[in-house]
């Protein structure tokens, strides 16, 4: 049977009010651009949205991964609604546009990208999940939960489909190099590494009883591909869920409460995590706080289920009064931060710092130190 394609595909190309959010008319050439790539038998369904000031392009095919057409598209767009930018000069226009020659795949050019192949279920729930100031390792805490915590996932216990575990694929970033590791046996080495989400990153999850693939998030840093600071990554990811799998209950649970991520202002602090609506992903004080939105739908012969009138169906998950027990303690975690000013930790650790613009600061101070 033909395989169905999730792809997520995600660049900041400039945005309304400072680094705040994508307005109508960038959101409007992308839905232009894909709906004639729908017609035109490329992709099968889309969907267009925004986390913060990042533009996000969701598309299911069946083309696979990676696929150079796919990774054209979503250039080519990136590429209109960057030139869009600079004609209203909004703020930093083509930021995320790295390199200028494709050459057939987006990842390395500045843009993010988390994709999945799969055979579809009878019923398959997927879930995608983005997120703004912040980078692809902020996803390492609710994965785990969701996948390896039995205090979390109920179904690791109560489920005989799960009762095999799953595998994470864990990439370290700066060392270009990745490992697989098995929960529940290597659950500590899976902690000691991706407890530093800054360095290691879970790319992928199976199910271990089938290699059944289940997650996939970006993995870019884009400090690394342009070689200085140029904003964060703003990672996202698409889970499947159910029959098997954690539910999509189970999948949001750790999103009941903020956790602590790095970014926010100049990609330089600890700051609270925040779920929001579509309605409310934007960023504001102290250009955040970090925000996650998180879309469901079904897939349904390679594309996503859709109405009578032909539109995708697809549901604002964190748009409900469940997560404004998150929101108010990000509000609160938000306001003791930023009392701390510039001092650790509000401020990342000096040797994250290496990857900010501190060090052009520091580098005036040079000549002025004394032997002590
Ligand atoms: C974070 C981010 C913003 C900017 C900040 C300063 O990822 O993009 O917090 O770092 O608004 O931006 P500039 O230097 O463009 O004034
Ligand atoms: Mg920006
Ligand atoms: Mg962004």
């Amino acid at each position: 049977m033909a395989k169905t394609t999730v792809s997520v595909i995600k660049a900041d190309v400039g945005s309304l009010v400072g680094h705040h959010t994508v307005p109508e008319p960038l959101l409007r050439i992308a839905r232009e651009e894909l709906r004639r790539a729908r017609e035109e038998g490329l992709i099968n369904s889309y969907y267009v949205f925004n986390a913060g000031d990042d533009l996000e392009l969701l598309m299911v095919h069946r083309r696979g991964e990676g696929n150079p057409e796919i990774h054209r598209l979503a250039w080519e767009t990136f590429r209109k609604a960057a030139e869009k930018s600079r004609s209203l000069k909004l703020y930093a226009a083509g930021q995320d546009i790295l390199k200028t020659a494709f050459s057939g795949n987006v990842k390395g050019m500045g843009p993010g990208v988390a994709e999945m192949e799969f055979e579809e279920r009878p019923s398959d729930p997927v879930m995608v999940f983005a997120m703004d100031k912040t980078e692809p390792g902020a996803f390492n805490y609710p994965l785990f939960r969701a996948f390896a915590d039995p205090f979390n996932t109920a179904g690791l216990i109560i489920d005989p489909a799960m009762a095999g575990g799953f595998k994470f694929e864990v990439f370290d970033l700066m060392e270009s190099k990745k490992i697989v590791l098995k929960c529940p046996e290597e659950m500590y080495e899976l902690l000691a590494l991706i407890g530093s989400p800054g360095r290691y990153v879970v790319s992928r999850i199976w199910r271990a009883s089938d290699d059944m693939v289940c997650a996939s998030t970006s993995t870019t840093k884009l400090s690394l591909i342009a070689g200085k600071y140029v904003g964060k990554d703003d990672p996202v990811c698409v889970v499947r869920a159910q029959h098997g799998l954690p539910a999509v209950g189970e999948i949001l649970a750790p999103f009941m409460h903020s956790y602590f991520v790095e970014g926010w202002m100049r990609g330089s602090h600890w700051g609270p995590l925040m779920p929001v609506g579509l309605k409310d992903s934007r960023c504001t004080v102290f250009d955040g706080p970090p925000r996650l939105v998180g879309l469901g739908f079904q897939v349904c012969e390679g594309a996503i289920a859709s109405d009578d009138s032909g539109d995708p169906m697809v549901v604002d998950l964190f748009e409900d009064v469940a997560f404004d027990l998150a929101r108010r303690e990000a509000m609160e975690y938000m306001a003791v931060l930023r009392r701390m000013g510039e001092f650790e930790p509000a401020r990342l650790a000096h040797d994250a710092m290496e990857y900010t613009t501190l060090p052009k600061v520091l580098e005036r101070l040079k000549d002025r130190f004394r032997p002590a």
